[in-house]
């Protein structure tokens, strides 16, 4: 976010344009937490975890008074137009506030989910991932020396893209995803066929799905399955949201947000930018958020391969 939030302010600075940073999201547009940058106002951030500009979830701009609220802080602070980083949410209330005041936007998707239509990679996921797998590579050596079995829970809502990814990069035996709707019968008969190629330990990725903490009954169900099998469970969830970012995370913030600037010169509005086969790409707001971007289905048949 911080190396996204750097490269719109200084794109902006390059082409003679005034920009302001916008706190907390849409919560600071209506109650007009605005404050005009400089090039100095986002010095030493790229390396940064989390946001300088803050985040919130915003309720009141769900409203039309609250919108009504958040354009005449625009107008105050004389802001012509916005851009937008966040996930799916961000975008939909950006969309209905394009449409109701004609303010141009553009999104640049930031989620460690990757659940984003539109674009290859969202900003912070890769991250995420790598925190994922720096856990996992751990958790191996206990793995390992106990012969145990693992269930390493991530995050990721409703999406099993950090899942998958983590799943093939740290080599676990299994992984189960919202997409795919593995069942506890499915991780168990792989477990079976775990110990049947007498493998000493495994590591099973869970996808957190809609409710965090679901791996601790599936890996109740796994041991009343299994008997005698020493199983433990770790839950990794909010440190996959901190942290610097990643060498990919970095370039792809930077990329998105000269693109971001350029295109608002360039006369473009109401899109997302995002990066497809290592292109710069522009969807609309409703597509990013309306459209779903499914799972490569070769992934999973490169995790089920690669475990024997
Ligand atoms: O959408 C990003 C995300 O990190 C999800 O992967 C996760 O389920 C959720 O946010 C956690 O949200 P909160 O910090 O509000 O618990």
């Amino acid at each position: 976010m911080n190396a996204c939030t750097r490269a719109v302010v200084r794109s902006s600075i390059f082409y003679e344009l005034e920009i302001f940073g916008i706190y907390r999201g849409y919560e600071g547009m209506i109650d007009n937490d605005i404050k005009q940058f400089h090039s100095h106002s986002v010095s030493n951030i790229l390396q940064k975890g989390g946001t300088i500009l803050k985040t919130a979830r915003c309720d009141e701009f769900l409203t039309k008074e609250g919108r009504k609220k958040a354009y005449e802080s625009l107008q105050k602070n004389g802001i012509e137009a916005l851009v937008a980083i966040g996930g799916d949410g961000t975008f939909e209330g950006a969309s209905i506030f394009h449409k109701e005041y004609g303010i141009p936007i553009i999104g640049i998707a930031g989620t460690i989910d990757n659940d984003i239509y539109g674009t290859d990679f969202t900003i912070g996921f890769d991250t995420a991932v790598n925190t994922v797998l720096d856990a996992i590579d751990k958790i191996r050596d206990t793995a390992d020396s106990h012969g145990r079995i693992f269930f390493v829970e991530v995050m990721g809502r409703d999406s099993g893209y950090i899942a998958i990814r983590s799943a093939i990069g740290g080599g676990a035996e299994g992984v189960m995803l919202p997409e795919n709707k593995t069942t506890s019968e499915d991780i168990i008969s792989y477990l079976k066929e775990d110990i049947r190629r007498e493998k000493t330990f495994s590591i099973i990725v869970v996808a957190e799905k809609d409710t965090p903490g679901n791996t601790i009954a599936l890996a109740e169900k796994c041991k009343i399955a299994l008997g005698d099998k020493d199983i433990r469970v770790t839950i990794l969830g909010h440190i996959q949201r901190g942290g610097g970012p990643t060498a990919h995370d970095r370039v792809l913030a930077s990329r998105l947000g000269l693109a971001a600037v350029e295109a608002l010169r360039d006369g473009k509005t109401n899109d997302m930018v995002g990066i497809v086969n290592n292109a710069v790409n522009f969807v609309s707001l409703e597509d990013s958020f309306m459209k779903n971007k499914p799972l490569v289905a070769d992934l999973l048949r490169l995790v089920k391969i690669l475990s024997i």
